[in-house]
């Protein structure tokens, strides 16, 4: 089946903080490793919320959007199977995934844990360049050789979408069972119900862990966390001091504290609380400081030492991850979880500006940018 390609296409250029400017950029040729791919849809991360406010990373000018989804209209004839093995072809769906270098010192060093390359690379964070279709807020995006892509057809185009920020859950939960410390019966809080806690708790669900303490500052958001598995839901914004709260947090988990918390905040202040939940002999994971947000403070006697806390770090996914993130959706569906309630907003490419700060503004939970 051969597709009809434009000549041009459009890509929403975020020109400077807070601007994006709609461009028109030649569709370039497409070479025999490469693949051309008709953008649908794609989510917008926390991450593109910093770049638009203040581009941290340094990238503008820059196509971002990484979430993203679409069809494949040109196949370079060397490519005939995605990263997972399965065969691919033009009209296909497909999603991508993080490039690993393959020989920075970290590469070399922790090969099977690819994810923590030092200059991994991700369609929708990179610097632009001539071909400048790099990013999914875009009409097309060309997949480069030794890109990382599995082929997603038959999924919808909003559970497309979901399984990036499904990868960064899988990630952490995988991170969490290398403690030991998950099991039916753990107690486990999630602090943070944005769309990575929220898929946290939905992936803690599929494992069968039903005892799931939410916390978070936004009623809505926390009503959303019931659904997707929450057992008992804080607001912090209810209690006068965060003391206050732990209380209640204690006495929940039989007078222990939580046998595992996930923190999935950005807030240096929710940081340094969320080692104060962790029972003695409990277990945290750190997934929320993707970005320099800040330093917090932690008592290293009463919070780690003489609680013997295992701690682990999550960081991003490894291609390894995507496979079983479409079983977590799979399943997810299966036990009822509404996944689709995640994906609140759609915005058309125009309206990029206005689906940015929905997302900053924390109105929804997950916002989209859909292609037509
Ligand atoms: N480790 C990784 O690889 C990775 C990947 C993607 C995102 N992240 C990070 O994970 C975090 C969560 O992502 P998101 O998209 O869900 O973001 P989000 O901003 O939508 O959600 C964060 C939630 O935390 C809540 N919150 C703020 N202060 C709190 C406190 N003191 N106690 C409890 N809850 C509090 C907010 O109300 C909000 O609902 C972000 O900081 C993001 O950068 C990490
Ligand atoms: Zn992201
Ligand atoms: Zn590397």
């Amino acid at each position: 089946m051969a597709f009809d390609i434009p000549q041009t296409s459009k890509a929403a250029v975020l020109v400077a903080p807070g601007k994006f400017e709609i461009r028109e950029f030649p569709i370039p040729p497409v070479g025999d490793d490469e693949m051309l791919v008709k953008v649908e849809g794609c989510g917008v991360c926390g991450t593109d919320g910093h770049e638009y406010k203040r581009d941290p990373f340094g990238l503008c000018p820059v196509v971002l959007g990484h979430e993203g989804s679409g069809m494949i209209v040109k196949l370079g004839k060397n490519i005939t199977r995605d990263s997972a093995g399965l065969p691919v072809k033009e009209g296909d769906r497909i999603v991508t995934c993080v490039i690993p270098c393959g020989h920075c010192s970290a590469c070399m060093n922790t090969p099977a844990r690819t994810n923590l390359c030092n200059s991994c690379g991700v369609y929708g964070l990179f610097p632009d360049d001539d071909t400048h279709l790099n990013g999914y807020y875009a009409e097309y995006l060309k997949i480069r050789p030794n890109s990382t892509f599995f082929n997603v057809t038959g999924l919808t185009l909003d559970q497309r979408m979901l399984i990036e920020p499904a990868a960064v859950a899988i990630h952490a939960v995988e991170r969490a069972k290398t403690t030991n410390l998950l099991n039916f019966n753990t107690k486990v809080v999630v602090q943070g119900c944005g769309p990575i806690g929220l898929m946290v708790m939905a992936v803690l669900r599929t494992l069968g862990i039903d005892r799931i303490i939410a916390v978070d500052g936004n009623d809505n958001r926390l009503a959303l966390a019931k659904e997707m598995g929450a057992s008992e839901v804080f607001n912090f914004t209810k209690f006068a001091k965060f003391d206050d709260m732990l209380k209640e947090i204690v006495a929940a988990t039989d007078d222990l504290g939580a046998g595992f918390v996930f923190q999935c905040t950005g807030v240096p202040a929710a940081a340094s609380n969320a080692w104060k939940m962790v029972r003695r002999g409990g277990g945290l994971c750190e997934v929320g400081f993707f970005l320099p947000m800040g330093t917090c403070s932690i008592d290293p006697h009463y919070d780690i030492c003489n609680k013997e806390i295992t701690a682990v770090g999550s960081w991003v996914y490894s291609p390894q991850d995507y496979p079983i993130a479409f079983a977590f959706l799979r399943r997810a569906a299966g036990i009822g979880l509404p996944m689709e309630k995640l994906v609140t907003h759609h915005f058309p490419l125009e309206k990029i500006g206005e689906a940015l700060e929905t997302n900053v503004q924390m109105k929804g939970i997950k916002v989209a940018v859909v292609v037509e």
